[in-house]
This record gives C-alpha cells, structure tokens and sequence, in this order.
C-alpha cells in the first residue's frame, strides 16, 4: 500500500512508521521539517507535492501541536486548534483534487473529546460536557468526516494517554519517581485511560485493515485505573522513598489552565468498539504493560516497601 502519513516524526507516528515500513508499505511522509528520502519513504513539507494522479491507499493524519508542551496562552491555544484544523482541511482538499480519491482516513483525535465525567464509564457513544479539548476535538472529528462525502471510510481515533519508554506522557510522569518520590496529582482518585503505544500501532493497522469498520474508536486499555493506581504501579519500577501528592493549586500554578483538564479531571474510558469488532489488546493491564516498558532498562526494579 501507498500511505500518506503526517505526524511521522511524533511520539506515535515514529513507532507507527516503523510498522507500516516493516509491513512492506510505501510512505509519503508530510512534515515541516526536511528530511532526506529512505527506501519506500518519500518526504514532503507540503501537500501541493503530491501530484493529482498518485494513487493513496490511505491518510492516517495524526499532526498537531502538542496539548501538553506548553502553557495554554490564548497564542497557543490558537496554535493547537489551527495545527489540527488546516491540515486536515488541506488534506481534504488534496482527496478532493487527486484523480483517485483515497479510500480511508485514520484521524486522529482524544479522549479529551467527551470532557469531564467524573467515576462515568465512557463509551464512544457517551454524552460530551464542554471544555477547551472538548470542542478541539469535537471540531477535529467534525471536519474528518466531511471525507465520507467524497465516499471514503474515516476511522476518528479517539487516544487515551499513550505510554511507551521514550518519551510522551510517561517521561514527563515518571520524573519525580527517577529522584525517589512516588508521586500522584491532586486527590489522585481521578481516572487514567491509558493505553501502551504498541497496542496503539496493532490497534491503527487492524482499522487500516479492517474495511467494514468507520466511526470513532476509543483507543485506550480496557482497564483504566486512578492517578494513584498508577503511581502504584509505576513504583514497582523505582526505588521510591517518599509518596506524596502533588496538590491541585501547586498543578494549577505550575502549568495553568491545562491543569484541570489534562491532569486533574481524568476520565474513564473503555475501548466498547475496538473490543467488539474483535481487536485483542497485549497489554490490558498497567503491571504488564510497564513491565515490558520496563524490561529493558536498567531502571531499579525494587518494590517500595511502602507502597
Ligand atoms: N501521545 C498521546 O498520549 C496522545 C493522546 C491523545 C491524543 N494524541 C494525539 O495523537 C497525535 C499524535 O500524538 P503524538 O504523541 O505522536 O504527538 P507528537 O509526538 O507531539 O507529534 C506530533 C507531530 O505533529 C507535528 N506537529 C507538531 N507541532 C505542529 C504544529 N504546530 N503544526 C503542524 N504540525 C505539528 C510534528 O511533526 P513535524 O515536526 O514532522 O511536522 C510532530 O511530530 C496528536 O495529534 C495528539 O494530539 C496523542
């Protein structure tokens, strides 16, 4: 296959190329920075290099800036929306000028889309409360669909927090823990809905694979668990001698309006669509999934005697 990739370069979409790559696929990779070509990996710092009579096989767009890398200032906000939006309005325009119009769309999008629900089990299919992420994504999906009217199949991706080794949310996570405090935000009871990068990249191959499958799909373990469920487990990994919360304002002052959002609210997501049509997860359960995170480093694997 012939597969036009954006957000190649990313925590996801590094690990996702190598699969794709190893599966003896063809990339067009569109990122803003230039690289030089690789066999079967062709990149291009815009759309306008694809020619109108290339055959795609697929779009998996996952490009934008980063939730979690700044400050949400009104600048930034601005940043995050338009990184998301224009592109996938210009790969819309790209479907619609090519001679051939790609049969499916991958887009990206989060969680974030169904808001705060407290302990509410949520489903691809539960109710969304309003909030900055909430409309982002709601407006990201809105516009993706709009592919299904040129008659292609568009799978909406709706991530949980993406764990792997090196980087994304766990290097940020695992910090205070590598100094030897077990550490968890706020009450702690908030949700985490998680999911191993690996199962990740099986879950996009099996919907880029799978034809009879559109919609959203919740790609997140189907054992979520509490920010203090997971410094439990991610304990095991580190030598740890103090537990502690990170108080809720001390969140608020250190990284301002994303605190409630991103770290403080949570939410408990299960994967109702994914598990349906058959996908099996490797890692559905923290423990198992950080110890093969885990497995290969020289991380101290001694168990806090206190936690
Ligand atoms: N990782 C997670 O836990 C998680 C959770 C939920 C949702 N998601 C979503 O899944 C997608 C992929 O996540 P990721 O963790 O792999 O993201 P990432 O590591 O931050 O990479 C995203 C890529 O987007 C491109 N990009 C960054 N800033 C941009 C900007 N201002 N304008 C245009 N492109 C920009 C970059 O590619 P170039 O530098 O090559 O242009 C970058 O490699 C993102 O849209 C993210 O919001 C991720």
């Amino acid at each position: 296959m012939q597969i036009l990739l954006t957000g190649a370069t990313g925590f996801i979409g590094a690990a996702l190329s190598q699969a794709l790559l190893a599966d003896g696929n063809n990339l067009i990779i569109l990122s803003r920075r230039a690289y030089t070509d690789r066999p079967r990996c062709r990149y291009i710092q815009s759309l306008d290099e694809i020619a109108g009579r290339t055959r795609l096989d697929a779009i998996i767009n996952l490009a934008g800036a980063s939730l979690a890398a700044k400050r949400w200032s009104a600048a930034y906000k601005r940043e995050i929306v338009a990184s998301r939006l224009d592109l996938t309005r210009h790969l819309l325009a790209l479907c619609r000028r090519l001679e051939h119009c790609p049969p499916v769309l991958l887009s990206a999008s989060a969680i974030g889309y169904y808001g705060h629900h407290g302990d509410d089990v949520l489903t691809e299919t539960s109710p969304v409360e309003p909030g900055f992420a909430q409309t982002l994504c709601s407006d990201w999906e809105s516009l993706a669909l709009q592919a299904e009217s040129l008659g292609m199949r568009v799978c909406l991706l709706r991530l949980g927090v993406v764990l792997d080794s090196d980087g994304g949310a766990l290097s940020q996570m695992s910090k205070s823990f590598s100094v030897g405090v077990a550490s968890w935000l706020g009450s702690g009871l908030q949700w985490l809905s998680w999911v191993h990068r690996k199962d990740v990249v099986r879950a996009l191959l099996f919907l880029l694979d799978r034809e009879d499958l559109h919609g959203p799909f919740n790609i997140t373990s189907p054992a979520p668990i509490t920010s203090r469920e997971f410094a439990a487990a991610l304990a095991c990994h580190y030598r740890t001698f103090i537990r502690a919360a990170v108080p809720a304002p001390v969140i608020r002052l250190l990284v301002g309006d994303m605190a409630q959002e991103l770290l403080l609210n949570g939410q408990r997501v299960v994967p109702q669509r994914l598990q349906a049509a058959g996908f099996e997860f490797f890692y559905p359960a923290i423990e198992s999934a950080l110890d093969e995170i885990y497995a290969d480093q020289t991380t101290l694997r001694t168990r806090n005697s206190s936690g």
